[in-house]
């Protein structure tokens, strides 16, 4: 059972979720002080983990160094910093004094105030099943200067050694998973672009280095936040590591006074046993039960028109695509970028929210209609927070985009970047996307942003550097807002591909743009890498054409559906250029991923071989009484016979039936010596099994 106990007389609180333990307690100076995270363990044994602080070592060495539930800096703490305040004498630092704490059932609030000034803090802590959410809250009678305010410090216990998983990359090359030993010192995964971005992920697994995908227990941390952040693991002498996160960045800082806390995002830790692959599972599990807005439908399979049409729209052409789309099984038509202001490549028009009347004379009426009238939803690509310098806009409002005075605006992609926190350029931003929601009946914007801030000033505010933060949370309230007032309406968020994917946007949008990089090989990779945190049914997928648009590469059609029916399918190509046979398999494989996508989208990940060598890459996904595999060989060497692949998830009890061969085979079998695939002979052979459980 998940509880919260606060054992009064050792001064600490037991947080038990559904299958770890978290204990904190307040230190003789009420400094809040971690004493266990790891299995579940009986809350009154933890009484006898939360001792008394032991004495420094010598003048240097502290031996609690880094046990800070929320390291501030200060007096005698060198840790790597999670609160860094300065008051309006210049003093730096906090000196906690407790105040009181509230258990509301699965969430503790613990109050603390400063010992001289004004200042309150508050750390939360709530059980979302078996992951534990954190975050700070800070406010103040006068105006204090936060330098930083992570969400949470995260101690990890001691083991044997320290690794650390976690993913890098860049434009169309998102999402490469590492894992590498922890460095002595300290390890920094942070973007300073204002969007999550491209280069890290903003979340972290630790293990002791012998962990397996089925095997071992693995710590993870991450952050729900769409803007600039910060992860740093410090490993110390003291044999421990912590990890703290938060939003912002190093040399940003923002006032909380009266009138104005500041609130951080949640920052979720989880602890599992069962590997690397237990791990991802329940991440997926938290994210579909606790994050999505809508996690129990299954998303529809879209077409895109981005690759097939470039900035080249027009009513005739994309009502064509539409219909070929219709024809193949296709649920959701998207028009890509293009259809408004002047915008016929990408140096101008970004901000001229209209219709381009040259491209489509009668508004966007009778391509929504013929889309609907197709029996599809509409869907359209914006990219609300930019503007070119070429526009009406900006010719209007050129102070309405981050700058400093007497500095140049770096264009990045010709475009410069609105400021969001100004409430007059949130405003304007509601007001046209509602009215293109609202008036044109539009079921699903493809939210994109396409350049990361730089000048990031706001001349005239007394706080200019709050829109670091605020930018983001406009962004959120702008999304809630639309979905509010247009329950029907679903986004996809994306930044240049990948750049927008973390636990903080998917509470509002219903899926994620995984990359620009299209090509099947590639996004094996890519999608084993997002597939760590991020679940399958969030993770948008297409299908284009030969060869790849980023790679150049050929890839079998089969294969390149293959790979994008393991997330949420979609078709990307230019279809009407498609041969007819194409667009038979095309039609047959888009009946197929629908047939599987319960499974998919909603079921449990097994990565029975990751994609690390161009042999046989599979995974499985297991949901009720389904099993789906997907294996994938990219070449072929040596004629070398197939392998059995062990598969996971199953009852060894019952039985299950391949529904496209009509084989029966035992779950034990399956589990303990595998499944022959019998994928074709070959270089990219690729294989969908189906299998479901039947009565002995
Ligand atoms: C970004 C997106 C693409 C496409 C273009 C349009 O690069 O990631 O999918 O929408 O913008 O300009």
């Amino acid at each position: 059972m998940a509880g919260i106990r606060y054992l009064a007389d050792h001064r600490t609180w037991v947080l038990t979720g559904e299958s770890s333990t978290y204990a904190l307690r307040l230190d003789e100076d009420d400094v809040p002080a971690h004493v266990f995270w790891g299995p579940k363990l009986p809350p009154e044994d933890v009484a006898e983990l939360s001792g008394k602080a032991l004495p420094w070592w010598d003048g240097f060495n502290d031996p609690n160094e880094g046990l800070d539930e929320l390291a501030a800096d200060g007096g005698t703490k060198y840790w790597t910093p999670a609160l860094q305040l300065r008051f309006a004498d210049g003093t730096r630092a906090l000196e906690w004094r407790y105040a009181t704490h509230e258990i509301d059932r699965d969430h503790l609030t613990i109050h603390f105030t400063d010992r001289h000034y004004p200042l309150r803090v508050s750390l939360h802590y709530r059980w979302k099943s078996g992951v534990l959410e954190r975050w700070t809250e800070l406010s103040a009678d006068t105006d204090v200067e936060v330098v930083r305010a992570d969400s949470a410090s995260w101690v990890l216990p001691v083991l044997d050694d320290y690794r650390l998983s976690h993913v890098t990359g860049r434009w169309a090359a998102e999402t490469q998973l590492h894992r590498t030993p922890a460095a002595h010192g300290e390890t920094t995964f942070a973007s300073r672009r204002g969007i999550t971005g491209h280069h890290a992920n903003p979340w972290v697994m630790v293990d002791d280095g012998t962990a397996t995908e089925r095997h071992g227990e693995v710590y993870g941390v991450a952050l729900a936040w769409s803007g600039s952040w910060r992860l740093t693991a410090t490993r110390s002498s003291t044999g421990r590591l912590t990890v703290s996160g938060g939003f912002g960045q190093e040399g940003v800082a923002h006032r909380v006074g009266p009138g104005k806390p500041l609130t951080t995002p949640v920052i979720a830790g989880l602890y599992t046993e069962g590997g690397f692959g237990a791990a991802s599972r329940a991440w997926h599990a938290y994210v579909r039960e606790h994050v999505l807005p809508h996690p129990q439908e299954l998303r529809p399979v879209l077409y895109n028109s981005w690759e097939a049409t470039g900035f080249d729209v027009s009513e005739e052409q994309q009502r064509i695509l539409a219909e070929r789309a219709a024809a193949l099984g296709v649920e959701l038509f998207v028009m890509d970028d293009g259809w408004f202001g002047a915008r016929t490549g990408d140096h101008a028009g970004l901000g001229d929210w209209h219709v381009n009347r040259h491209r489509f004379p009668d508004g966007l009426e009778p391509l929504v209609d013929a889309v609907h009238g197709l029996g599809m939803k509409f869907g359209i690509w914006v990219e609300p927070e930019m503007v070119n310098p070429d526009s009406d806009l900006y010719r209007a409002h050129p102070d309405w985009v981050l700058h400093h005075p007497h500095r140049r605006r770096s264009e990045l992609r010709n475009q410069l970047v609105l400021n969001f926190a100004r409430t007059d350029v949130a405003e304007w931003a509601h007001g046209w996307l509602d009215r293109l929601v609202g008036d044109h009946g539009v079921d699903f914007l493809k939210w994109d942003m396409n350049r990361p801030f730089s000048e990031a000033g706001w001349p005239g505010d007394a706080d200019p550097d709050r829109l670091w933060v605020e930018h983001t949370r406009a962004v959120y309230a702008l999304m809630d807002r639309l979905r509010a007032d247009h329950p029907g309406l679903r986004l996809e968020a994306c930044s240049g591909g990948g750049g927008r994917i973390d636990l903080g946007v998917l509470a509002r949008a219903d899926q994620v743009w995984t990359s620009d990089n299209t090509d099947a090989l590639d996004r094996l990779r890519i999608q084993h890498g997002y597939g760590q945190l991020y679940p399958a049914g969030a993770m948008s997928a297409w299908v284009t054409d030969n060869p790849n648009f980023v790679t150049g590469r050929s890839v079998p059609l089969r294969f390149r559906f293959h790979v994008a029916m393991a997330g949420v399918l979609g078709v990307g190509g230019n279809i009407v250029g498609w041969p007819e046979d194409d667009l038979a398999l095309a039609r047959e494989l888009i009946a197929l991923a629908k047939d599987i996508r319960p499974v998919v989208q909603h079921g449990a990940l097994y990565r029975l071989r990751p994609p690390v060598d161009d042999g046989v890459t599979a995974l499985q996904y297991v949901h009720e009484d389904r099993a789906v595999v997907f294996a994938y060989r990219q070449a072929a060497h040596f004629n070398a016979p197939e392998r059995p692949m062990r598969l996971e998830g199953l009852d060894p009890a019952e039985r299950y039936l391949d529904l496209d061969a009509g084989t029966t085979h035992s779950g034990a079998v399956l589990l303990a010596r595998g499944l022959a695939l019998g994928l074709p002979t070959g270089d990219f052979a690729s294989k969908v099994v189906r299998l479901e459980r039947v009565p002995r």
